[in-house]
């Protein structure tokens, strides 16, 4: 697996593919696990040449602690992102994607308001310009994201909608562990006792689904559920509408590992 670090050297290494095949583009911020090699795959299923970044964004990060204890892993990363299909690895320095003096900024307004937009400020704007940079670098023609970040797809859909991306968006569906908790990079901070905490999070969502269901406040069940176990503080459980799909959503902490997730309430018609 070829690893490239600059956007002149991304440049030379992507064969530029002959038209009707595809360049897809899958960002992440590495620690790659199953859900990121899931949207890899679905890039390797429909596209001819597929590009996973890795590249802990420094802008879309609040608490500086937070940056500094995200796990980095890029030799381990390559092989993974390999047997899913990558072709390459962009894996951009921070003064690559920032170099010195860089003042320009993406911000999507109302949809990078609340829920998360609104826990860490700032956030959507760092995501935002750091995608569309991705974007300009790579040339993709269809770009990989995931419904477990929902609110960070409506704002990249938006983007690309008010900014006239030349670029189609697929979402890949969440991918959990078995006891239900979404896969993310910020499960292995947790504790042994603290990822045992953490399965209530599914629960809590799945409660949230059969209230809805049954007619009555997703929220308030979900929030029931949650209230057993003092260990939890949840920051949000609120309903959002991404996608035209009615979701509800929810941000907890445990100890000092911050979790998000969310599930569809509603398809659209
Ligand atoms: P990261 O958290 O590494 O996630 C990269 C992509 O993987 C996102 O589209 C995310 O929604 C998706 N993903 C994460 N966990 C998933 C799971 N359990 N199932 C399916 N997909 C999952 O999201 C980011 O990085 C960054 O904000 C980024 C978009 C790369 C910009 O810096």
């Amino acid at each position: 697996m070829r690893i490239v670090d600059s956007a002149p050297a991304l440049a030379e290494a992507l064969e530029r593919p002959r038209s009707g095949t595809a360049i897809g583009l899958v960002p992440t911020m590495g620690s790659l696990h199953d859900g990121h090699l899931s949207l890899i795959r679905m890039a390797a299923a429909e596209c001819s040449n597929v590009v996973a970044s890795v590249f802990v964004n420094p802008t879309q990060f609040g608490e500086a602690q937070d940056i500094d204890r995200y796990p980095r892993q890029l030799d381990r990363d390559a092989d993974l992102a390999a047997t899913a299909g990558a072709d390459l690895i962009f894996a951009p320095t921070v003064d690559c994607m920032y170099p010195d003096g860089f003042e320009t900024w993406v911000e999507v307004t109302d949809t990078g308001r609340g829920l998360e937009g609104d826990a860490r400020p700032g956030h959507f704007r760092g995501v935002a310009t750091v995608c569309l940079k991705l974007f300009n670098i790579v040339a993709p023609d269809i770009v990989y994201f995931g419904w477990k970040d929902a609110q960070q797809t409506a704002v990249i859909h938006r983007m690309i909608r008010d900014l006239d991306l030349a670029l189609t968006l697929r979402l890949g569906a969440t991918v959990r562990e078995p006891d239900g908790l979404a896969m993310s990079s910020r499960n292995t901070q947790l504790s042994t006792e603290e990822r045992e905490r953490a399965s209530l999070l599914p629960r809590a969502l799945t409660a949230g689904v059969a209230a809805y269901t049954a007619g009555d406040d997703p929220s308030d069940a979900a929030l029931a559920v949650l209230a057993t176990d003092n260990g939890i503080e949840v920051d949000y459980v609120q309903q959002m509408t991404a996608h035209d799909h009615r979701l509800l959503c929810a941000a907890v902490r445990i100890g000092t590992t911050r979790l998000i997730d969310n599930v569809i309430l509603e398809e659209p018609a």
